[in-house]
């Protein structure tokens, strides 16, 4: 979704809805405008296409030089008008990003004290949030700085004020925000490239940070409400497609995007309120009647995948078999028609998974593909696409689409748990609610650059490296591994922690790091046995953990990288980012080119 804002002399609506085109690439299917008419807030939205939008403000055009827009990609709502943003109070209009992980709490604490509320939406609650503290006499600026400490998740804000002609808000946690100056007119945009017809001169705000756009410029404030001064940037014209933010390199800006392309993808497959899965598409088959699932992908997709069985396993009771696509299309393995063939693709254009997507086809099987690119060749072939909201993938070794490939397929096994009654309301909710926290967590997470920015340089002197683990981090191991060696060149090898006595500690001393990932869970005891095999024979330790894990391992580790603590099922989506910055860190120490490392292409199209 994308969010718009404008402080200018001109009426704003035509220009808001210009910037939201430029951000069509991101999906959407409604879309609004709120804006000041003399004075008075006055808002038009639209189900459906920005034209359905433009046709509305046709008819009834609205003329303030203030206003806020906004395209929405349904979440637990339907995509009709009454729940495209703008929301609004009569004091104010909201759009926002992403997701307030504690809206039911905020809501209920809000309802207790007789507040009303129209929509089930988390974005409502942070309108009648601001609304109850403007109503207790604050101004608006003070009634956002008191509002935007009690928001939890990973979102971005931006607020238009009914009689504050002088003021826009705009704040950014988690989900990304710019600021654009023009002359004697201001632009909030939730990437440059929506601001690109107005301005090139751009700041990005930091995370936490919150802003007061007046006509004259911007007052911006940290999440201790101090001011701040953030660098402004000359946009080169052209570079658009290829905005880099205020990253260094692609595969940095889509690290630091997780928090809100898995927030959007899973407001596609949950509903917050209700605590529970909604598919956004009816299935040809029932998870009732599937005897098994075959899973086949390449590369990083292929590791999601392996993740996805012990989850399809565990909370769905249902057998996966899973293989690399080159292997599965030509390995004859008995297949019958009406089970499940499940595929996973950034692109959706991989050759050999393309190739077993027709091949499971012919064989009569239903198709299942989970896809980031939706018009994407297995997209169009497939029966069932889900798809993953992460937006364009530039990087070539793949971060962000893999973090949103597992939240689809934790959703789904979620879906098929409910179906095959082999998750009660209680666990689904459970669930749910640990996956709403993980955008939130995923920012927290990105706190821990800086020291594994300094591990990184240890790491570069390495010529091999072992990452260990069990349960999903052991395909998470993998996908360490994987990261390290595609970007780095180092050697490195992903294992199951239980497996390293059967070989690999053969080739263990001082000089091989060893990462061993390792969340407080039921098998987290089996992994720090291993760890100590490994401490025993002077290998040195890099530990992945959360805080439970670091207060019980006991041993002398030569770095700890602590996690927020979440829920056993969640923690490999969010320990992706410590692997994904480690491998960055390390290859950008060595100088190596980790947007286009050397031999490899962001796309396989032949076989
Ligand atoms: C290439 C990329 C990997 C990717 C794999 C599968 O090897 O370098 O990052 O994981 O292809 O690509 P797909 O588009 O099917 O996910």
């Amino acid at each position: 979704c994308g969010i718009v804002g404008i402080i200018g002399n001109t009426p704003v609506a035509p220009q808001i809805v210009e910037a939201l085109k430029r951000l069509e690439y991101r999906g959407y299917d409604s879309a609004g405008v709120a804006t000041l008419e003399y004075g008075r807030l006055a808002r038009c939205r639209a189900e459906g296409k920005l034209r359905n939008l433009e046709a509305k403000l046709s008819q009834s055009p609205l003329s303030g030089h203030i206003g806020i827009g906004h395209t929405r990609w349904a979440t637990h709502g339907k995509p009709n008008e009454t729940n495209a943003h703008p929301h609004a109070t009569d004091k104010l209009a909201v759009v926002h990003n992403g997701i307030i992980e504690n809206f039911r709490e905020l809501k209920a604490a809000l309802e207790a004290k007789g507040v009303r509320f129209e929509t089930e939406t988390d974005t409502e609650v942070v309108a009648q949030l601001v609304t109850y503290e403007m109503r207790q006499g604050r101004p608006p600026v003070e009634a956002v700085a008191v509002t935007l400490p009690r928001l939890r998740g990973a979102f971005a804000l931006a607020f238009l004020f009914n009689g504050e002609d002088e003021v826009l808000i705009g704040a950014r946690h988690g989900a990304p925000l710019a600021i654009g100056y023009g002359a004697d007119e201001m632009y909030l945009g939730s990437d440059a490239l929506a601001l690109a017809p107005f301005t090139d001169d751009i700041t990005y705000l930091e995370d936490g940070d919150w802003a007061i756009l007046r006509r004259k410029g911007a007052d911006i404030r940290d999440a201790s409400g101090a001011m701040v001064q953030r660098p402004r940037h000359k946009i080169p014209a052209g570079s658009f497609m290829a905005d880099k933010g205020n990253h260094r390199h692609f595969m940095a800006k889509e690290i630091h995007e997780q928090p809100e392309v898995v927030g959007r993808t899973l407001a596609h497959y949950v509903n917050f309120s209700a605590g529970r899965v909604e598919l956004p598409f009816e299935l040809p088959f029932d998870f009732k009647d599937l005897k098994r699932i075959s899973i086949s992908a390449c590369g990083t997709a292929y590791l999601a995948g392996l993740v996805s069985k012990y989850w399809f396993e565990r909370l769905a009771r249902i057998p996966v078999e899973i293989d690399v696509a080159s292997e599965f299309r030509y390995r004859e393995a008995p297949l019958e028609p009406g089970e499940l063939a499940l595929f996973v693709s950034q692109s959706g254009e991989t050759a050999d998974t393309l190739a077993s997507l027709r091949y499971a086809a012919a064989e009569k099987l239903h198709t299942l593909s989970v896809v980031n690119v939706p018009t994407s060749t297995m997209a169009r072939e497939s029966a069932v696409v889900a798809q993953t909201l992460a937006g364009v993938e530039v990087g070539v070794a793949s971060t962000k689409a893999f973090t949103c490939q597992l939240t689809v397929l934790l959703s789904l096994a979620i879906a098929a748990g409910r179906a095959r009654g082999t998750l009660s309301a209680e666990e689904e909710k459970e669930l749910v609610d640990a996956l709403i926290a993980v955008p939130g967590q995923m920012s927290e997470a990105m706190k821990r650059e800086h020291d594994i920015e300094i591990l990184a340089r240890e790491l570069s002197k390495a010529k091999d490296v072992l990452y260990l683990g069990r349960g999903t981090a052991y395909p998470l191991a993998m996908e360490g591994a994987l990261k390290l060696k595609e970007i780095s060149y180092i050697h490195a090898e992903g294992y199951a922690a239980g497996e390293l006595k059967h070989g690999p500690i053969a080739l263990i001393d001082e000089t091989m790091p060893v990462i061993v990932i390792a969340p407080f869970d039921h098998i987290f005891e089996k992994t720090v046995s291993n760890m100590q095999e490994v401490a025993a024979r002077g290998g040195r330790i890099i530990l992945i953990t959360d805080e439970k894990g670091a207060l019980e391992t006991g041993l002398d580790t030569l770095a700890t990288i602590v996690m927020p603590s979440v829920h056993p099922v969640v923690a490999p989506i969010l320990n992706s980012v410590p692997i994904q910055l480690l491998a960055y860190h390390t290859a950008v120490f060595m100088g190596k080119d980790v947007d286009q490392p050397r031999n490899l292409a962001k796309s396989v199209t032949v076989e």
